[in-house]
Formats: structure tokens, C-alpha cells, sequence
């Protein structure tokens, strides 16, 4: 039995074989249609999400299972102090795999490791998030035809964007990335990512003003300043505003260039951007369900 908790628990060569499948559901979705006839997912939500519980719970009716679960921890048990490993060991009774959202940082871990199904980490706190992260790698593979050699700038909240720190992680291991960090002083990457790049040879600069390299991106992914994060709500009012990638902005950048954003987006994009064809986050938000039908299906190794 296997659970994703990291982007890195696969392969390259596992992920290319996820990406082929995801694609083949989205050309073919009536092949998969009965894949999981009475197979059911558990989404056990203890923070807030639209898209990745909406998309897993879609992509789980696509492929012909069923769902259970909960949107709001308050809901569960969990109001009355049962711990994730209790919870989990419940929910195996139930359900044949489970996606969990959690604001601690490695409580899917504990998950998985109390489990007799598949554990899939659908975000935990500031840490990894490493469904959206194949969302990622998908959306760029699928618009760009390749996920190597390219300059990839990430810009806003890099010290708590979970999204941030898994994208990084899977992208090392592509030929010739080389990254640009754009955020203020008080928002940069952690100094446990710098190090690993520095440690694999991996180009990158840290850089204050986005004007100053958007010319420069193949790949521009915007990122949210996560509320939720802080401690200090000055602070988050000061520095939530530092971005605001908008068409004047868009100007300056390369006609190729690709706009990603996790979602949700609060100001960090104008709305005047979606309608350029470089904006690609709504298109995004489609290919992780794709991705999510392939993931679900090989976690319960039925393709
Ligand atoms: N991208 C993402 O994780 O969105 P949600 O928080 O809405 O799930």
C-alpha cells in the first residue's frame, strides 16, 4: 500500500506515467467512468479548501466511486478531542483511500502511518502540498510541452506557501531549471530550500521588485499572502498588498510566458489579467482533477 504525502514519494518516471494517465482520463473520460464502481474516497477537511475537496470528490464521481467525509472539522468527532490516528483508523472501516487537509505540518504523516488504506496529504500547514504540486507539473507540461529548461519566477508569500516549497522540490529534479524568487524580505523562501539548491547547483536569485525579471520568466507562479499563517495581523495588513500583478505589469513580460497561481487568489492578480491567454489558473484548477482521477486510480492500483 502506498500514500502520497511529498511530490518526491514518486519518481520522475512515476509522474510521467501519472501525467500520461491524467491526460488519457481527460481524452477518454468513459474508459475510466466504472474504474471505482464501489470504491469510495474519505476527504477529512480540518482546514478550509474549495478546490482540492471539490476536486478530489469530482474526480472520485468521475471515475464511478462515492464519497464520505468532512468539510469542517468542528463536525467530527474531532470537537470532542479524537486524535488524526484514531480518526484514521475509523475512517479505514469506511472508505477504501482518504484525502486529508490538516493546519499541522505533518499530521497526514500520522495519518498514513495508523492506515490500512492509502493516505493522501491534501495540504498540511506551511509544509507540502503535493496534489497541487502534480497540478502544477501537469498544467506546465501539458502548455509548455516539456518541465526542464526554463526560468521559473515565484512571487509573494514564499516563507508560508505550501504550494511554493512542493513546486520547488519536484522541479529540482528537471534538466535545466533555473528559479527567480520574488518576495519582500520578510516573505523569502526558506533558507531550508536555498540550501538545497545551493546544494544541487540549482540557479537562483532572490529579487524584491517582480517588474525587474518578469521579462525574463518562462513561468510566472503568483502566490497569495497566507493569512492564516501569520501571527501578527499588522503585519500580514502591511505586506498583503506587496503584488499586484496586473496588465501593465503583463507588458513587460515575455509573450510566452505562462501565469500559475494555486487559487485562492485575493488581490495578488487583477481580474483584467484572466482574460489574457497567458493566465492559465482557471485552466489549472481542470487539470488537477485530471491529475487527482490518475493519482486515486494508481493509489488503489487499479490501472
Ligand atoms: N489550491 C488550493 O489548495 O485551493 P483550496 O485551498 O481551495 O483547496
Amino acid at each position: 500500500m502506498r500514500h502520497l504525502m511529498s511530490p518526491l514519494d514518486f519518481t520522475v518516471e512515476e509522474l510521467e506515467k501519472l501525467f500520461c494517465l491524467a491526460v488519457e482520463m481527460e481524452k477518454d473520460p468513459d474508459k475510466y467512468a466504472h474504474l471505482c464502481d464501489r470504491k469510495k474516497l474519505a476527504t477529512l477537511f480540518y482546514e478550509p479548501s474549495t478546490r482540492t475537496r471539490l476536486s478530489f470528490e469530482t474526480a472520485m464521481l468521475n471515475l464511478g466511486g462515492s464519497v464520505i467525509g468532512f468539510a469542517d472539522a468542528s463536525s467530527s468527532s474531532v470537537s470532542k478531542g479524537e486524535s488524526v490516528a484514531d480518526t484514521i483508523r475509523v475512517i479505514s472501516c469506511f472508505a477504501d483511500i482518504a484525502a486529508m487537509r490538516h493546519p499541522k505540518e505533518g499530521a497526514p504523516m500520522v495519518a498514513a502511518a495508523n492506515s490500512s488504506i492509502p493516505v493522501i496529504n491534501a495540504g498540511d500547514g506551511g509544509h507540502q502540498h503535493p496534489t497541487q504540486t502534480l497540478t502544477d507539473l501537469l498544467t506546465i507540461r501539458a502548455l509548455k510541452g516539456h518541465l526542464g529548461n526554463m526560468t521559473v519566477g515565484l512571487c509573494g508569500d514564499l516563507k508560508f506557501g505550501r504550494t511554493v516549497h512542493s513546486l520547488i522540490n519536484a522541479l529540482v529534479r528537471y534538466e535545466g531549471i533555473r528559479f527567480v524568487f520574488i518576495s519582500p524580505e520578510e516573505l523569502k523562501v526558506p533558507d531550508y530550500i536555498t540550501d538545497m539548491l545551493k546544494e544541487k547547483n540549482i540557479p537562483y536569485e532572490e529579487v524584491i521588485r517582480l517588474e525587474d525579471r518578469i521579462g525574463d520568466l518562462d513561468l510566472l507562479y503568483m502566490t497569495r499572502v497566507q493569512k492564516e499563517r501569520f501571527f501578527n495581523e499588522e503585519d500580514y495588513i502591511r505586506l498583503k498588498d506587496f503584488y499586484i500583478l496586473d496588465k501593465a505589469k503583463m507588458e513587460l513580460a515575455p509573450e510566452k510566458m505562462l501565469v500559475l497561481h494555486p487559487l485562492p487568489r485575493v488581490n495578488e492578480i487583477s481580474v483584467d489579467v484572466d482574460d489574457d491567454p497567458r493566465a492559465v489558473y482557471f485552466k489549472q484548477v481542470q487539470y488537477g482533477m485530471y491529475v487527482r482521477m490518475a493519482l486515486i486510480a494508481t493509489l488503489l492500483e487499479l490501472v
